[in-house]
């Protein structure tokens, strides 16, 4: 399926795994799989740069979350506290549909999405039948990525969640976030609190959910800085595995922890809806 109005253009095909969707519009290029929703690229034309990292050796049959984009992380973040249920949720390895898209006026393209009719919905391990979750993606000059959960049950209901994006840098040792403040738990060091690093470089493996509420985030590069807005959130989650874990990675180069780091905007407090209520967890990149 291929169409094309107002220079934007949307085409959806299907290749031996998976059924990406591609999009272009007068100021970005963009790329996204069915399987987990799963984001893969966003370009920047003014400056020719693809703002998300991909793992070189992501998997991409549909047999496990693809190592880089945005990983949807839903119905709750990191490990569960029963370990027979996989890390991270069980959206981000089913597939779902597009239930909608519109190329808008102001040449953008909209994309709204959800796992609904996936067959492994129901039968994924801590399926939450009351909980809803759809994404909608809007793609322009910015790319806006908003996880919206709703309470479709009769009793409040606890969830986390993570748009779990891999930024691409040019050389983790000479990147610099900004915008950063307060206290993070660090999951190097057993949860302990510390005070976040003033400027915040990289030296070593870096696993740290920022307790703070920040909507301006800046990824600092020689070239081109990346902008990462946040909204419906409680906490900034950064993350590189450095050499170490990613030489035990399979689906990572040894190297590449060098060329990425995550950034994601995510509720890990746990976020109670009311029935019937909903929350938009939502994350712009620039
Ligand atoms: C981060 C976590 O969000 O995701 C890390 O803080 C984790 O602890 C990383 O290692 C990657 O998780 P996964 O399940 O995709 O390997």
């Amino acid at each position: 399926m291929s169409n094309t109005k107002d220079s934007c253009s949307f085409n959806q095909t299907t290749d031996k795994d998976q059924q990406w969707i591609d999009i272009e519009t007068p100021y970005s290029h963009f790329k996204m799989t069915l399987f987990g929703a799963h984001i893969t690229q966003f370009i920047n034309k003014a400056d020719g740069k693809d703002r998300l990292f991909v793992s070189k050796n992501a998997r991409l049959d549909g047999s496990k979350s693809i190592r880089g984009g945005i990983p949807i992380c839903w119905p709750w973040f990191g490990d569960h506290t029963d370990p027979d249920m996989p890390a991270h949720g069980y959206v981000r390895t089913l597939q779902w549909t597009l239930t909608k898209h519109t190329i808008n006026t102001d040449s953008s393209v909209t994309l709204w999405l959800s796992p609904e009719s996936s067959k492994e919905l129901t039968t994924a391990k801590g399926y939450n039948p009351e909980l809803a979750v759809e994404l909608v993606i809007t793609v322009g000059e910015q790319l806006v990525v908003e996880l919206i959960t709703t309470n479709n049950g009769t009793k409040a209901q606890v969830y986390t969640a993570a748009l779990h994006s891999y930024f691409a840098v040019n050389d983790i040792k000479q990147t610099e976030l900004m915008g950063l403040y307060g206290e993070y738990k660090d999951k190097c060091q057993g949860f302990t609190l510390h005070d976040t690093p003033m400027p915040y470089t990289f030296s070593a493996e870096t696993d740290r959910v920022h307790l703070c509420t920040t909507e301006k985030i800046m990824i600092e590069e020689s070239d081109a800085d990346t902008f990462v807005y946040s909204s419906g959130h409680d906490s900034i989650v950064v993350w590189n595995p450095w050499q170490e874990k990613s030489e035990s990675m399979a689906d990572m180069e040894d190297t590449s922890y060098q060329h990425m780091v995550c950034v994601e905007t995510a509720v890990t407090q746990g976020h109670t809806l009311a029935p019937g209520e909903s929350h938009h967890l939502t994350q712009i990149i620039k």
